[in-house]
């Protein structure tokens, strides 16, 4: 059936054994059924007699290794971000497929050509060493070729195949694939590809798919398989600095103690000098243990158990790497982000960031620009829908070391999962660390929040309001601080149509809008606990995630929720501010309960109705829970 087949039959350890020794290479179709590219596919799979690696299944001893099982997806072969977000749980459309010829073993990674499949091209070419990228010779670059350029030059692939096809409706004509390779050279300048090698084709036809064609005398370069078969793809992994996330910590006994984890870039061996971080401890490799026993040295893409001669304190996700080039560490970065869920992109809300072999909390604090990906625009952007690519800072709430996604994709590339559903909402990849953000530091200051919360012989606290507008926040809030000042507590009341005359005065109703009014809200209230106050906050604060991010930014006890439950009916009966009418005439935009959700707390720490309880009836309520929980005691 194969080419090799003989081999098989002769000699099947020879032939085993040619097949590891053999190289891979991975690479991404990208174009759409009409530019020919199920034809192309088929016709290098099955035309040229190669062998699947999942007919080989049974006897290939490199399976094992290589993670695959008949015709599953390997996912081992995606960069670990990636791959875990496939354990969260979004479902990706990428066919890869198997096969190998006598040179070579491939992996082509298959997606969807539409605009609303960028995530999944995102994923194909995540580990991709190379892109073909289709071409129709009569209708030349595309939008389409423009936008999987991009995104294939943004994860980093840098050998680009042109392959011009449907050469046989052009004639063959010479001058077809010049203008259109002329054309795609200057578009795709500034992508980083080292190279770019546009090759006639017709697949149809077979024409330069798997040897040279005699309709293109004049074309002189490899075929398409020929150059699959010799395109050298440099190993940067394997020639950089040694560098390995800690997967886990190995301690089956107390006389051993190993750092498990794969290798992400360089080299390693007993007696190596190490540096551990963030925390920056050094000391020396002892071995490295596998399964098969120690080892003399471990390789990029290796998974190894390393000891260390000293004891040092390492945990999970900490990177061990050379000492004398270890990568940075930061908690600010500036980072491309593809965007995956249908829910936008919302900067200043909090997410959790999954890198490497750690999760942390963090925000993306300032959205620089989208880019149109078609066109390659950059906008101005506050949010970033489903599949959009952004440029932003993003910040994270402990220091982590990494590596640009340039130079180690492993140690450069994050997912942003939803704190509330545990979903995979985007991914990105890290281009350099904002150096302000080191240097800034806390100023530790001896007055603190106990200090001033004695002097005031108070426990500080922020009541939070949360309710439809006209729901009765501020009302219950009033009359709450006259109370607390009649006690001689020491208040203040934040609320929401007053600082949006002030601080948020530059903010309006959308959601990208209600998340930072809330974040500032946040802050200044965190600042106000500081001081040691009691502080009532009176907004719709619609977003769980939001109100959550505020509970998370004080200290434990100091965030009480308080919900102010009345049906929207009630409140549209109400109106104070004649603002229902005018959402239900249509001339307001973004109303809560209209047309912007409202996302009632799931355990608010009160709850108060104002349709059965009346003003002073909450407010007792309120009173009560204080005196319960012994912020009124002092
Ligand atoms: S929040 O959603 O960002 O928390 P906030 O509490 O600051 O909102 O402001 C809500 C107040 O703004 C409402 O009580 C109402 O007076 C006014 N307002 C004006 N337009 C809207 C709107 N589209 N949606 C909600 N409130 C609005």
């Amino acid at each position: 059936m194969a080419h090799q087949s003989d081999l098989i039959a002769e000699n099947i350890e020879g032939y085993l054994k040619a097949q590891e020794e053999k190289s891979m290479l991975r690479f991404i179709t990208c174009g759409s059924v009409d530019d020919g590219k199920s034809t192309l596919i088929g016709r290098l799979l099955y035309d040229s007699k190669m062998i699947f690696e999942d007919q080989l299944g049974a006897l290939e001893a490199d399976s094992k290794k290589m993670g695959t099982q008949g015709q599953e997806i390997d996912f081992a072969l995606l960069v670990d971000g990636l791959a875990a977000e496939r354990e969260q749980g979004i479902t990706i459309d990428v066919a890869y497929r198997y096969f190998s010829t006598d040179k070579r073993k491939f992996i082509v990674a298959d997606t969807p050509g539409h605009e609303q499949y960028t995530r999944n091209m995102a994923t194909g070419a995540s580990t991709a060493d190379l892109a073909i990228l289709l071409i129709d010779a009569r209708k030349g670059v595309l939008t389409q070729t423009r936008r999987h350029s991009f995104i294939a030059s943004l994860l980093g692939i840098k050998h680009v195949v042109l392959a011009v096809n449907k050469m046989d409706l052009v004639g063959y004509d010479e001058a077809v694939l010049n203008s259109i390779e002329a054309e795609y050279r200057e578009f795709a300048k500034d992508f980083g590809f080292t190279d770019i090698t546009s090759i006639p084709l017709s697949a149809l036809k077979g024409d330069n798919i798997l040897t040279n064609s005699d309709s293109t005398p004049w074309y002189t370069g490899p075929s398409l398989m020929q150059h699959l078969e010799s395109v050298q793809v440099e190993d940067a992994a394997q020639s950089g600095n040694f560098r390995m996330s800690v997967q886990w910590v190995n301690r089956p006994n107390l006389d051993f103690r190993g750092f498990s984890g794969t290798i992400a870039s360089g080299t390693v061996r007993p007696g190596d000098a190490i540096k551990v971080l963030p925390s920056a401890r050094e000391s020396t490799v002892k071995s490295i243990v596998t399964y098969d026993g120690e080892l003399d040295m471990a390789v990029a893409g290796e998974a190894v158990t390393i000891t260390l001669n000293d004891e040092v304190d390492i945990s999970r996700g900490d990177i061990i790497a050379g000492k004398d080039h270890p990568p940075e560490v930061a908690d600010q970065f500036e980072a491309n982000i593809i965007w995956m869920a249908e829910d936008a992109l919302l900067p200043g809300r909090p997410y959790l960031i999954k890198t490497g072999n750690q999760t942390v909390p963090g925000q993306i604090t300032d959205l620089k620009h989208k880019v149109n990906v078609n066109t390659l625009e950059r906008t101005a952007a506050k949010s970033l829908a489903l599949n959009e690519i952004g440029v932003c800072n993003i910040s994270l709430d402990k220091r982590i070391a990494f590596e640009a996604y340039g130079d180690v994709p492993e140690l450069g590339s994050f997912i942003i999962v939803d704190r509330l559903t545990n979903s995979t909402v985007g991914v990105g990849m890290i281009s350099f660390a904002l150096r302000r953000a080191s240097n800034i530091h806390w100023q530790a200051l001896d007055v603190d929040k106990t200090v001033r919360a004695e002097m005031k012989n108070q426990r500080p606290a922020v009541l939070w309001f949360t309710g439809l507008s006209g729901s009765g926040k501020s009302t219950i809030a009033n009359v709450v601080e006259q109370r607390l000042f009649a006690r001689g507590r020491h208040t203040y009341i934040l609320d929401g149509d007053n600082v949006r005359h002030g601080l948020n005065q530059d903010l309006g109703f959308t959601d990208a809008d209600r998340v930072e009014n809330i974040r500032r809200v946040g802050e200044v209230a965190k600042l106000m606990v500081d001081a040691g106050l009691v502080v009532m906050t009176s907004f719709i604060s619609p977003f769980r995630a939001e109100r959550r991010m505020v509970h998370d930014l004080m200290d434990d006890g100091e965030f009480i929720e308080v919900y102010v439950d009345t049906p929207i009916e009630v409140c549209a009966a109400r109106d104070p501010k004649g603002l229902y009418k005018k959402a239900k005439a249509g001339e307001i935009k973004n109303f809560t309960g209209y047309d912007s959700p409202y996302e009632e707390p799931e355990r608010a720490d009160i709850h108060v109705n104002t349709d059965k309880q009346n003003v002073e009836e909450c407010a007792d309520k309120i009173i009560a829970y204080l005196e319960e929980h012994g912020y009124l005691n002092a």
